[in-house]
C-alpha cells in the first residue's frame, strides 16, 4: 500500500523551456521520517522541491500528499494541506521584525496574535526570543535560517521542505539546525525532506536519501547505504 505515505512523487518530469531538468523522478517519504535529497550544485533539487510546494509547474507526473493527488494545486493550498516550504536562501522578510515574521507563518490560522506565538518555537530557537523586536534583515544568515524554520513550523505542518539549510551558515548554528531537524524527527509526526550537499549533516539526520544527477535519482537507499563509494561519487564531496 503506498496510500499512507505523507508524501509519493511520481515520474515527475519538468522543463525550463527546451532543456529536461527533472527526468522521471520519483521518491517517498513517510510520517516520522527524514528523507536527505543530495546532489552536485545545479543538478535539480531546488526545481524538484519547487514542483512539490506548486511554485513551479510540472509537465507531467504526479505529487501526492497522504494518497490525495496534490499535482494541480497552487502553493497557497498545498500550504493549506499541510506542507511548509524553507527555500534555499531563506527568503524571510527583511524589513519586518522577527516577531512579525513569525506571524507571517501563522497566516493562515485565524486571529494571528503575538500571544499565540507557541512557546515551544522559543524552546527549539532560544535566540528568537532574544530578538523579537529585531528586524529580519539585522540577523545573521544562522539566525534567518532559523527564523524562516520557526516561521514554517508555526504552520504547524504535516510535511516541512528544507532547502539546503545550513548553506553559507556557521558551525555552531549548523549544529542548532541539527539539533531541531533531529528533535522534530523524533517527535514522529511530521516528514522531513532535507536537500542538502553537507554529506554527514545529511547522514545523521536522514533515514533515507535520494541522489539527483542532472534532473534523474542515480541513487537512493537508506541511512546505513548512504556513506558508499557509489553515492560519494554523485556528491561535491
Ligand atoms: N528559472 C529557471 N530558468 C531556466 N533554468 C533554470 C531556472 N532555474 C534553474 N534553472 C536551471 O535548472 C538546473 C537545475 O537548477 P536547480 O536550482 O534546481 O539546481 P540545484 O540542484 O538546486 O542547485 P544548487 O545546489 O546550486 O542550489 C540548473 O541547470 C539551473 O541553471
Ligand atoms: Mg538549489
Amino acid at each position: 500500500m503506498q496510500g499512507n505515505a505523507m508524501l509519493q512523487v511520481e515520474q515527475l518530469n519538468q522543463y525550463y523551456g527546451s532543456s529536461h531538468t527533472l527526468r522521471g523522478v520519483s521518491l517517498s517519504l513517510e510520517k516520522g521520517q527524514c528523507l536527505a535529497l543530495m546532489g552536485r550544485n545545479g543538478v535539480g533539487k531546488t526545481t524538484l522541491l519547487k514542483c512539490l510546494m506548486g511554485v513551479l509547474p510540472v509537465a507531467d507526473g504526479r505529487v501526492m500528499l497522504e494518497g490525495r493527488d496534490i499535482t494541480g494545486l497552487k502553493p497557497h493550498q498545498r500550504a493549506a494541506l499541510g506542507i511548509a516550504y524553507v527555500p534555499q536562501g531563506r527568503e524571510i522578510f527583511a524589513r519586518l521584525t522577527v516577531e512579525e515574521n513569525l506571524l507571517m507563518g501563522m497566516a493562515t490560522k485565524p486571529g494571528k496574535k503575538a500571544s499565540a506565538i507557541k512557546s515551544e518555537v522559543y524552546e527549539l530557537f532560544p535566540v528568537l526570543r532574544e530578538m523579537l523586536q529585531r528586524r529580519g534583515g539585522d540577523l545573521s544568515g544562522g539566525q534567518q535560517q532559523q527564523l524562516a524554520i520557526a516561521r514554517a513550523l508555526l504552520a504547524e505542518p504535516k510535511l516541512i521542505i528544507l532547502d539546503e539549510p545550513t548553506e553559507g551558515i556557521q558551525p555552531s548554528i549548523i549544529k542548532d539546525i541539527g539539533r531541531v531537524i533531529s528533535l522534530l524527527r523524533e517527535r514522529g509526526d511530521i516528514a522531513i525532506l532535507l536537500c542538502e550537499q553537507y554529506f554527514d549533516f545529511a547522514h545523521a539526520l536522514a533515514d533515507k536519501f535520494i541522489v539527483l544527477s542532472r534532473g534523474e535519482v542515480v541513487a537512493a537507499g537508506t541511512q546505513e547505504q548512504m556513506d558508499s563509494e557509489d553515492v560519494k561519487r554523485h556528491l561535491a564531496v
